[in-house]
């Protein structure tokens, strides 16, 4: 790999899980469109997230990443993105309390549009079209038309990326984040939740601890109490897009990647001499790996040379996705490898992707596999004596029946209610909120 880098040096390596865009000239105009639009972020706010990150490296923060699967260009309302919101602050003020410590909350939102597929093709009564690859690329019914890429795509994904972001900074800043309104949230759930009993401790105490805020006079006119940080992430899947936004800072002569704060390399494109790992090498954003059970940890310690030759603490992210059954088993290897060859990274656990399987004709994952993975993260992070940095779940603050389990306790006959993934099953509201006090659990 030659040392120089621009935006599009990744064009002369292997891209794994492109769509084969049919018009190339479609796809240019597309992008050049694209390249002419403002940044979504900016370059401080992207350095901001990675001395965040850089805290939870160290065991002083804790990341709270969490959203969508994937965004859906059907699904796009103000309701739909305030409840997403709301839920993540519920459960970082959860987390946060028990943590004692600050949560870093990073949405899987505003650009989560494309996704990796296990099979290029699907076949459906013998007809065979491309895969679904993200409302970015093409739909999901399945006819020629809706499965053709059309990069026209793109830009409607930026346009609705742009809006959506416009309402979270709206909501984080314009006092729909006030931790005294976000605990009442909480409050609801503990009252109305099978168990929330169990959780209603936890909850009182986080009252308690508001309510001596206020009378020691920390109120909703301070801004610590009324607003708060959220940041934006997404698989940087499409390169072409990703290379449309990238930016160089003018005020430190870096390139950024500015459709999000964050940007991942999923389990599916993180070969050391692929193009996702050179685009992603050039940014200086803080960026994301998913790790899953067959990485060898020789690998993930090339890539962490590669990703972050500085070994800036907070530059990267390994996200661990091993499923419930195999993280003891391959998680301690790959941790104690990576730190002996003194890496500085944050370790997160995705308990979803690991954990998925089929039933009752759809893709479902249980609640207490998440659950398992995540308390098995803890685990061997402890007796490692190194730092379980946080989690990356999918989840949606509607009440769908995706996941099976939780408090709620969803079966296999109910998946069928209000199943409305595009892509991979979804943690409910409840679910959600089940898993951060579980996690408070865990942390406390
Ligand atoms: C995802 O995060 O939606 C995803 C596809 O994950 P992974 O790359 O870990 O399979
Ligand atoms: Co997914």
């Amino acid at each position: 790999m030659s040392d120089t880098w621009t935006p599009d040096t990744w064009q002369q390596f292997e891209a794994k899980q492109q769509p084969a865009w049919p018009d190339e000239a479609a796809l240019k105009e597309a992008t050049e469109e694209i390249a002419s639009f403002p940044p979504l972020i900016f370059a401080g706010e992207a350095r901001d997230l990675t001395a965040r990150l850089g805290d939870v490296a160290e065991g002083n923060a804790f990341l709270l990443q969490a959203g969508d699967c994937a965004e859906s260009f059907d699904g796009f309302n103000a309701v739909a993105i305030r409840e997403k919101l709301r839920i993540i602050l519920q459960m970082a003020v959860i987390l946060t309390y028990s943590a004692g410590m600050p949560v870093v909350k990073i949405g899987r939102i505003a650009g989560q549009f494309a996704k990796p597929r296990s099979n290029p093709t699907e076949t459906q009564d013998g007809a065979e079209l491309p895969s679904f690859l993200g409302h970015m690329v093409n739909d999901v019914e399945f006819s020629e038309t809706d499965r053709t890429p059309n990069p026209k795509r793109l830009v409607r994904a930026y346009n609705q990326s742009s809006s959506t972001l416009n309402l979270l900074r709206a909501f984080s800043q314009g006092g729909f984040a006030d931790l005294n309104r976000v605990q009442s949230w909480n409050q609801e759930f503990v009252a109305n939740s099978p168990e929330g009993q169990r959780y209603s401790d936890l909850a009182e105490e986080i009252s308690r601890a508001l309510r001596f805020m206020q009378t020691a006079g920390i109120t909703s006119d301070h801004s610590e109490v009324r607003e708060t940080e959220f940041f934006t992430s997404h698989e940087a899947l499409i390169l072409q897009y990703e290379e449309a936004l990238t930016r160089k800072d003018s005020l430190t002569d870096e390139w950024y990647d500015c459709s999000a704060h964050m940007v991942w390399i999923g389990e599916r494109t993180r070969q050391l001499d692929g193009a996702h790992v050179e685009f992603m090498r050039g940014i200086k954003n803080p960026i994301g790996c998913k790790v899953g059970p067959t990485a060898a940890p020789n690998d993930v310690i090339q890539l962490c040379e590669k990703l972050n030759p500085e070994n800036t603490p907070g530059r990267l992210t390994l996200i661990t996705r091993m499923g419930a059954d195999k993280v003891e088993d391959q998680l301690p290897n790959i941790v104690q490898k990576v730190t002996d060859s003194g890496a500085k990274v944050v370790w997160a656990c995705d308990p979803m992707h690991g954990n998925t399987f089929s039933e009752a004709g759809v893709k479902t994952r249980h609640f207490e596999h998440v659950v398992a993975e995540v308390a098995s993260f803890f685990k061997v992070h402890r007796q490692l004596g190194t730092v379980p940095g946080g989690i990356h779940v999918e989840l949606t603050g509607e009440d769908v029946t995706e996941c099976l389990g939780g408090s709620m306790e969803i079966e296999s006959d109910d998946l069928s209610k209000r199943y409305e993934s595009v892509c991979d099953p979804r943690l409910n509201a409840n679910q959600s909120l089940d898993l951060a006090f579980r996690v408070a659990e865990l942390l406390g």
